[in-house]
Parts: structure tokens; sequence; C-alpha cells
């Protein structure tokens, strides 16, 4: 889904949805991502008479949540997890890492569309850090070495 009619379709419909509950915002921030992948910086508008919010509170939250795109994700997705445990168990080196092979910063997608690198912040793997997410999939104890294959693998340039 990428036709802006239908993507404000879709988030009008989800506004409709949750605009008379308490506390609609993030729950429907969090149905718009799953819905249609990204938040469309267009629908923020929407969003804030919608829910009788201001734009900026409504922007305020979309970019205080590293979880929100505000552009569709590459066809994989690279979650490197940046909280303490993993900070402790190199998860820096992990991230320049995919960085480097892939040629560009977090929150950014490859140009062909491939990849998009993310930081996040927990994935309940603590005990096993450092850990990344690829897709839908965990990996613990990601050693450089294992992560230069799950990036070649995913077609990166290790
Ligand atoms: S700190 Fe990385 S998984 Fe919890």
């Amino acid at each position: 889904m990428n036709n802006t009619t239908d993507l404000t379709d879709s988030v009008l419909e989800l506004i409709k949805l949750h605009q008379n509950t308490k506390g609609a915002l993030l729950p429907l921030l969090h149905a718009v991502q799953e819905k249609i992948g990204f938040i469309p910086p267009h629908s923020v508008a929407d969003i804030a008479s919608g829910l009788n919010l201001s734009r900026a509170e409504v922007h305020g939250v979309i970019s205080y949540y590293h979880f929100f795109r505000s552009e569709p994700a590459g066809r994989h997705v690279i979650q490197v997890c940046r909280a303490e445990s993993c900070q402790a168990c190199g998860a820096e080196e992990l991230m320049a890492l995919a960085e480097k092979t892939l040629g560009i910063k977090t929150h950014h997608t490859t140009l062909n569309g491939e990849v998009t690198l993310e930081p996040v912040y927990c994935l309940g793997l603590c005990a096993s850090s450092p850990a990344v997410q690829v897709d839908d999939k965990l990996h613990a104890r990601v050693t450089v070495d294992k992560f230069k294959s799950l990036l070649s693998k995913i077609g990166g340039r290790p």
C-alpha cells in the first residue's frame, strides 16, 4: 500500500476506531504502523484533529519513540539493541559494522530499498547480549563474525 489516498483512508479508518478511547494516541500510532508499516507524515494533521490534540503533540510522540517510522522500511529490517546490557557487550561495534557494511546511518534505508537499519532498546535477551533482530528473527550473543554472516545473508557486503 503506497498510494497516498489509500494510506489516508487507512489512517482515517483507524482514527475512527480509536478516537473515542482515552489515551488513544499510542495505540493508534501502533495500529497505523502495524497496518501500513510507517506513520505517513501527512497523516499527523488528521491524527491530531481526530484525537483533539495539537500536531506538535502527535509529532512529539512519533519522534520520541524510536519504534515509529516516518517512511516505509526496506524489505529487511535490522534492529541492533542499544540498551544497557547490549551496550556493555559490544552493541556499538555491531552498529558501526552495520553502518559501514550497508553504507547507511541508523534510521535509514539502503538506496536499493533492501535494508533498513534501526536501533532498538531491549529485545528481552539481556542475559544473552548483544542481541540483534533481523526481520522477525531474534539473534542472541551476536559476535562480529556472526553479524557479518547475517548481513551477508540479507544482501549487505561484509
Ligand atoms: S539490553 Fe539488549 S536485549 Fe535487553
